[in-house]
């Protein structure tokens, strides 16, 4: 196993290791982390994927990526799996620390595991409801579950797959697009359970933040019954965790066809209307940004505007980690090409805010 958690000095170390555009690292809750960070949901369930997430995730991190994403229940736990042995292999030939890398993973979602040939309700069977750790309706939408027991078993297993000590960061995934069946006070009641949860286990060593990874909650008109106010979620993590509460980050899609949370003012903070990438910044929220090839349909031919002198890929990715308020993209990302290609956009710096209002403005006309 794997030790240790991504440090001040770690990761400001880590940094200084490799060669960048200016402004490709920034600061964030004293971490000194990547503009492009990776992502690892696509794929199939096969060990001929986990070898190329597996090279994906090392080359990523040696040339100049330190925040990977995941989730237990991508490729069905084989994606976490796969982080976990490029993670091992990179720390133990001595080519990083572990404290300059940042490991974030998700759960929420209820989960199989593909190395173990059962059928999916077979294997939630045996191993959640027949163990208690799943009851008579915690299940809801008929695929999330964010009861304390069921969160426990799965930070424990991720922890197992990444064979990591301590999570970086733990989201709860989808949780409002997940638990659809249930009021929005029972809801928050479950939040704060979770909520409380994370605080625990961060006394216990086991993660360092909590967040929550999102896909349309933050992105909705605030007349929407999915629609979540940051301000709201924070004053929860206040009363749970005090001043010092670990709700760190979030994450929600954001791309050049997804522009919601750089375009719509759904959220207030001291009540003035802003965006969510607003409201995080003066909230204090470090945001990470899924989806930002819109899953290789931006990539196509046409499809983006020309700029930067950039390949589409590269396109795609710059105006994201150039909008003010978004701390990396996550691009998803193990064919050899294109994790070369991506890895490009690290000698080039992300555009400054005047250079970056300027495209919007020649975009937009
Ligand atoms: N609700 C949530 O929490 C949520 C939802 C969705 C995604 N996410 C996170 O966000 C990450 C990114 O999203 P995503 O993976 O769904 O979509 P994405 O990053 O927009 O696109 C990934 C796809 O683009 C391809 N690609 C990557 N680089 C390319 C390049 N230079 N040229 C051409 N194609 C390229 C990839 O192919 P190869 O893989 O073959 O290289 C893959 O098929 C996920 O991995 C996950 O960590 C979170």
């Amino acid at each position: 196993m794997i030790e240790g958690y991504a440090t001040v000095e770690g990761t400001s170390n880590y940094a200084k290791g490799i060669v960048t555009g200016q402004g490709h690292f920034r600061n964030f809750a004293g971490l000194t982390l990547s503009s492009l960070g990776m992502g690892t949901y696509l794929g199939n369930t096969d060990d001929a994927t986990d070898n190329l997430v597996r090279e994906a995730v090392k080359k990523s991190i040696t040339f100049g990526i330190n925040v990977i994403d995941t989730a237990i229940n991508y490729r069905a736990q084989k994606s976490e799996r796969s982080v976990g042995k490029a993670i091992t292999e990179l720390v133990q030939a001595g080519k990083i620390k572990r404290n300059g890398i940042f490991i974030s993973t998700k759960n929420g979602y209820v989960t199989n595991d593909a190395d173990v040939n059962k059928e999916f309700w077979e294997y939630i069977q045996e191993n959640y409801t027949k163990t208690g750790v799943i009851k008579q309706n915690d299940i809801s939408s008929g695929y999330h579950c964010m009861t304390v027991p069921y969160l426990d078993d799965q930070l424990h297993r991720s922890l197992k797959n990444l064979d990591l000590n301590c999570i970086d960061l733990m989201y709860i995934h989808n949780a409002v697009e997940g638990q659809q069946d249930i009021s929005r006070d029972v809801f928050m009641k479950k939040l704060k359970d979770v909520f409380e949860f994370y605080e625990k286990q961060r006394k216990e060593g086991t993660i360092r933040f909590y967040g929550m990874a999102t896909w349309d909650c933050f992105r909705m008109e605030k007349n929407d019954p999915q629609y979540l106010s940051l301000s709201q979620v924070l004053v929860l993590a206040k009363q749970v965790g005090g001043v010092e509460h670990g709700f760190k980050f979030i994450q929600l899609p954001f791309n050049l066809y997804l522009d919601q949370a750089y375009m719509k003012k759904n959220q207030s903070v001291n009540e003035h209307n802003v965006s969510i990438l607003e409201a995080a910044q003066k909230l204090g929220i470090g945001i990470f940004t899924s989806i930002p090839l819109m899953q290789s349909k931006l990539v196509a031919p046409g499809v983006l505007p020309e700029f930067g002198n950039l390949k589409p890929a590269l396109r795609a990715l710059q105006f994201i980690r150039s909008t003010p308020g978004v701390l990396a993209p996550l691009v998803g990302h193990k064919t050899p090409s294109h994790v070369s290609e991506n890895l490009e956009l690290i000698k080039t710096s992300p555009m400054n805010e005047s250079e970056f209002t300027q495209l919007v403005k020649k975009l937009s006309s």
